[in-house]
């Protein structure tokens, strides 16, 4: 969909369906459009139409406005909207548009431009929301809107805002992308060549293979990818938009979790192709920043690898050794996330980086304790983490923190070893993020645990079901916001 924008009058602009956002119980807002639009507005407000979040209605317009059809769209209360609020109307709006066939609208913006609010915010719920993944269907269903156009004064502020919400839209889409992709094509090596596609100026991207990770002596990892033919890639991406110690981001890119030897029930075991999620943003956040060649050093790891079972792959009771000489009890094979995310923790140090952002689908127990509707978060930097705390409030990618209290350490004591992979279900939230803070040390370091927000089972206003892309919107705006 192309965006763009044009200074015309709302009755002037020739379109197939023009959008007029409304204020809840409020049918004045559009008075000095004349009083053909009002006498229409009148017939339907309070009737069919409100004015509630999120409700839409359609009519013909009247016979002197050139777009042909107009689009009421509700934002609810007049106190209560907020930038959520009209991201959530632009992506009902546009997906109710798109399903009755319309192909080039128009977004009239004098009231949100009222209430404090950019039509940005609006367009990018619309982006967002039209994304479908259609790659394994052969019927197309051919609806799709061309064009978009803001009615607006064309800013400087304007145009940066919607540039930045295009860019940042298209990064989240190419995570959802990568996650919907099944694992038969998403293997390691496809993730990789996703990576590698996103190289140009000042992003440089290289993959180590199982003989440098090996090397490398990270054994931790190695041992998820024991039981796949698929060969690991350990992926690693640099953009260099500044000098300086870099941010390093770190996603959990398990193709496919099947558990290992531990193996999951088969209930459900076809949405283990979402493990690779944090992988996934990583590369979005990453395509994003250097898209908008934002001044930053940014280091990216994916440790990719598929976790199977086969007569070569680890056991329960193994005890492998991570990049910096910690000793890991394997207790289940099914906590891999961790193993993967050990080494590439470890391996960050090497870069003596600002700080660390893990992103991972680490914990079935991180979406019992927050269904679909919060990211959990534990780190070891108060800074760091108010900072995303406040990104997450911004872009409505909540974060809630959960303490990473001494005591969990206990958790994964292991009898013959450093350190065991899991302290069992209980408390696994948090032994998780425990057991990744051991590699982190004094190093500025955060965890998101998005297993439960990663993947939505009902559509959303702005996401449909399937993989959400969370997390590159949350990181891509922290960035931003750095000094
Ligand atoms: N990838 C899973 C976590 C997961 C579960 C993500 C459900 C999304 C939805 C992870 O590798 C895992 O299996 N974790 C185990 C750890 C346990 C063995 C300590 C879990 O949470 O059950
Ligand atoms: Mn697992
Ligand atoms: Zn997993």
């Amino acid at each position: 969909m192309k965006i763009s924008i044009k200074d015309s009058k709302e009755s002037d602009f020739s379109c197939d369906a023009l959008i007029l956002p409304f204020i809840e119980d409020t049918s004045g807002s559009y008075d000095k459009l004349g009083l053909s639009l009002s006498k229409l507005i009148r017939k339907v407000f309070s009737k069919e139409f409100h004015g509630n979040p999120n409700e839409v209605f359609l009519i013909p317009s009247p016979d002197d406005f050139r777009p042909g059809r107009i689009l009421f769209a509700g934002l609810g209360k007049k106190g209560e909207i907020s930038s959520e609020q009209v991201r959530q109307a632009g992506g009902k709006a546009a997906v109710y548009l798109r399903n009755m066939g319309m192909q080039r609208i128009a977004l009239s913006t004098g009231l949100l431009s009222s209430l404090d609010v950019s039509p940005a915010d609006f367009v990018e719920g619309a982006l967002l929301g039209l994304y479908t993944f259609k790659r394994y269907i052969q019927e197309k269903d051919k609806k799709e809107i061309a064009s978009l156009v803001v009615l607006a004064k064309n800013t400087n502020e304007l145009r940066a805002r919607l540039h930045f919400v295009e860019v940042v839209s298209s990064a989240v889409c190419s995570a959802r992308d990568l996650i919907n992709t099944p694992a038969n094509d998403m293997t390691p090596t496809h993730l990789a060549q996703a990576a590698r596609s996103l190289r140009g100026k000042n992003l440089s991207v290289k993959v180590l293979e199982r003989r440098d990770a090996e090397k490398l002596d990270m054994g931790s990892y190695i041992s998820v990818a024991k039981g796949s033919k698929e060969p690991p890639k350990f992926i690693v991406l640099e953009y260099r938009g500044a000098k300086g110690p870099p941010f390093v981001l770190i996603g959990k890119s398990i193709t496919f979790d099947s558990g290992g030897i531990s193996l999951k029930p088969a209930d459900g075991m076809e949405k283990m192709k979402y493990d690779m999620a944090g992988g996934a943003a990583v590369l979005g956040v990453i395509k994003a920043i250097s898209e908008l060649a934002l001044p930053f050093h940014i280091i990216g790891l994916l440790p990719a690898t598929e976790n199977l079972i086969g007569g070569s792959a680890a056991k329960p009771g193994d005890v492998v050794r991570a990049i910096n000489g910690k000793s890991i009890e394997i207790i289940s094979t099914d906590a891999e996330g961790r193993m993967a995310l050990a080494d590439a923790i470890g391996y960050a140090r090497r870069f003596n980086p600002r700080a660390i952002i893990d992103i991972a689908t680490l914990t079935g127990a991180c979406s019992i304790a927050f269904g679909n509707v919060a990211i959990a978060m534990m780190g070891n930097d108060r800074e760091l983490l108010d900072k995303i705390k406040r990104s997450g409030d911004n872009v409505n990618e909540r974060v809630w923190e959960m303490p990473l209290f001494k005591e969990y350490k206990e958790y994964i004591k292991s009898d013959i070893a450093d350190l065991k992979n899991s302290g069992g279900k209980s408390g696994s939230l948090i032994s998780s993020a425990y057991f990744l803070s051991e590699f982190a040390g004094d190093i500025p370091w955060v965890h998101l645990d998005i297993a439960g927000t990663a993947w939505q089972e009902k559509e959303r206003p702005y996401s449909p079901k399937g993989a959400s892309g969370v997390g590159v919107r949350l990181i891509t705006n922290l960035i931003k916001e750095l000094k």
